[in-house]
C-alpha cells in the first residue's frame, strides 16, 4: 500500500515497483531521514500547525523507528518505494493517527534534498579524517626516513637528485588541498531545502530558520524551485572524489614503478600484496594497481551524474533518484581505497642503496653545474649552452660528466675551475637547494613540522 495512492484505481505493476523503488540503497539514509523528520514535526508544534501531543507521539515513534533499524528487525518494503515511506509508513503502525500529521507542508522533493545534506556533511567530516589519516601516514614515512635520497623524475627521466621525504610531501600537500575543496563543499551545501514543499513553498507559516537551527544548518535556502531541483552539491563532491581518487591514483603509480624490479626503489609488505596463482615467484603490488583502476569508476560516477542533470527542466524530475548510487558508491571507493592505502603505507620500506644509486648519475647535477656558472655572472641562458655542450661532449665520447678532466670542461665551458668537478654530488646538490620549497634538508624538515602542527 503506497502513501500517494488516492487517485489510482489500478495497483503499480510488480515491474514498475521494482523499477522505481530505491529503499535497496537509499536505506542508508535513514538516520538523516529520521533527524529531519523530528525536527520538522516540533517545528509544525511550535508554529502551532500540529498539536503538541501528536509531534511528542511523532518524535517518540520515530525513536522507535530508528532503534528497530539500528537492531536490524525493521522490515524494509519495495513497495513503499524509498526510505521517506518506509520510515513514515512504520510511524503510522507505531502511533497511528499522529503519524498522519507528520508530512505536513513538506514533500519527498525537499524531503530527500535534505536527507542528501545531511548525509553528504556527515560524509566530508569523516572523508577529511580519513585524508588526515593518510597525510600522517606519510608524514611519518617522510620522517623515519628523513634522509634517504632519490633521483626526481620529470617526464620519468631523471631530473634532479630530491629527498624522498621531498617526494611524498608533495601528496601530502595534494591531500591537504582535497581537505580544503571538500571543506569548501561542506559549507555551500549547508543550506536546509526542507519547507520548500513539492516546488513553490508551502501556504502554512513554517518556521525554516527554526528547522535549521535543529538540524545544524548555517542557513535556509532562498528558492523553493532551485532547493528540490539542484544536485550541483552532490556534483561537486563528486568531482572533489575524483580529485582524492586521481591523487590517490598518482600516488599508486609511483608506488607501482618503485615497486618493480628494474626500479626497485621499495619493498611493501606481503599483507599488502599478492601471488600469481601461476607465477611462483610473483610479488604483486594489486593494491596500489586497484587503486588506480577504481579512479575511473570515480570519474564515471561524475560524468554519469553531469549527464543526468544536463536535460532536465526545472524542477524535480525523477531522473535525480539516479543521483543516489554513483555519490554512495564513489564514497565508498575512495574511503575504502584512502584506509588501504595508508596501511599499505606502513609497510613500505625505501632501500636506500638503490635509491642513491640511481640518484648519483651525475648528469642529475647538470642544473647544478648551470647555476654555479649563474653565479660567476654568465647568464643562464649561456650556462645552459655550455653546459649543454658539455653533455653532448660526453655522450660522444661515451664519459660521463664527472670523469671529463678539467681541460676538457673548459673546452665547453671557458671559466670552469676545480669547483665545478665537485658539483656533481647528489648530497651536494640537494642541500644547495635551500631557497624556498626546495629539497634542502631544512626546508623539508620544516614542511615537516608544518604538517606535524597542521595535524595535531
Ligand atoms: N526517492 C526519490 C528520490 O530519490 C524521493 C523523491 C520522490 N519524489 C517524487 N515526487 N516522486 O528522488
Amino acid at each position: 500500500m503506497t502513501l500517494w495512492n488516492g487517485r489510482f484505481a489500478e495497483k503499480t505493476d510488480a515491474l514498475v515497483a521494482k523499477y522505481s523503488e530505491s529503499i535497496s540503497y537509499d536505506r542508508r539514509l535513514y538516520p538523516f531521514d529520521i533527524a529531519g523528520s523530528k525536527a520538522h514535526a516540533r517545528m509544525l508544534a511550535k508554529q502551532g500547525i500540529i498539536p503538541q501531543e501528536d509531534a511528542d507521539a511523532i518524535v517518540k515513534g520515530l525513536d522507535q523507528v530508528l532503534a528497530e533499524i539500528e537492531a536490524g528487525k525493521f522490515d524494509f518494503k519495495e513497495e513503499l518505494e524509498d526510505i521517506h515511506m518506509n520510515v513514515e509508513s512504520r510511524l503510522t503502525e507505531l502511533i497511528g493517527k499522529p503519524g498522519a500529521r507528520l508530512h505536513t507542508g513538506r514533500s519527498r522533493n525537499d524531503q530527500i534534498a535534505t536527507d542528501e545534506r545531511l548525509f553528504m556533511r556527515h560524509e566530508c567530516t569523516q572523508l577529511n579524517e580519513q585524508l588526515s589519516a593518510m597525510q600522517k601516514a606519510m608524514l611519518a614515512l617522510a620522517v623515519k626516513h628523513k634522509d634517504v635520497i632519490m633521483p626526481g623524475f620529470t617526464h620519468l627521466q631523471h631530473a634532479q637528485p630530491v629527498l624522498f621525504a621531498h617526494h611524498l610531501l608533495a601528496y601530502v600537500e595534494m591531500f591537504g588541498r582535497d581537505k580544503e575543496r571538500l571543506e569548501d563543499c561542506k559549507n555551500r551545501l549547508n543550506r536546509l531545502p526542507l519547507g520548500s514543499g513539492a516546488i513553490a513553498g508551502s501556504t502554512l507559516p513554517l518556521d525554516r530558520q527554526f528547522v535549521a537551527e535543529q538540524l545544524g544548518f548555517k542557513e535556509v535556502t532562498r528558492n523553493s524551485m532551485d532547493s528540490v531541483a539542484d544536485r550541483d552539491h552532490i556534483i561537486e563532491m563528486l568531482a572533489d572524489l575524483s580529485i582524492i581518487a586521481m591523487h590517490l591514483s598518482r600516488l599508486s603509480e609511483d608506488i607501482i614503478i618503485w615497486f618493480s624490479q628494474e626500479f626497485a626503489f621499495i619493498t611493501l609488505g606481503d599483507a599488502f600484496t599478492t601471488g600469481s596463482s601461476l607465477m611462483p615467484q610473483k610479488k604483486n603490488p594489486d593494491v596500489a594497481e586497484l587503486t588506480r583502476g577504481k579512479t575511473g569508476r570515480v570519474y564515471g560516477h561524475l560524468m554519469a551524474l553531469l549527464t543526468t542533470m544536463k536535460g532536465l527542466p526545472l524542477t524535480y524530475n525523477r531522473d535525480l533518484q539516479e543521483d543516489k548510487e554513483g555519490l554512495f558508491d564513489a564514497l565508498d571507493t575512495v574511503s575504502l581505497a584512502l584506509a588501504t592505502m595508508s596501511a599499505m603505507l606502513g609497510t613500505l620500506e625505501p632501500r636506500p642503496e638503490r635509491m642513491r644509486q640511481a640518484a648519483s648519475d651525475p648528469a642529475l647535477m647538470a642544473t647544478d653545474l648551470a647555476e654555479w656558472l649563474v653565479r660567476q655572472g654568465v647568464p643562464f641562458r649561456e650556462a645552459h649552452h655550455q653546459v649543454g655542450s658539455l653533455v653532448g661532449y660526453c655522450a660522444r665520447s661515451n664519459k660521463a660528466l664527472d670523469k671529463v678532466s678539467l681541460d676538457e670542461m673548459r673546452q665547453c665551458i671557458p671559466c670552469a675551475t676545480d669547483e665545478c668537478l665537485l658539483i656533481f654530488n647528489p648530497d651536494h646538490s640537494i642541500s644547495a637547494r635551500k631557497a624556498m620549497g626546495g629539497t634542502a634538508l631544512e626546508n623539508v624538515e620544516s614542511q615537516i613540522a608544518y604538517w606535524q602542527n597542521e595535524l595535531a
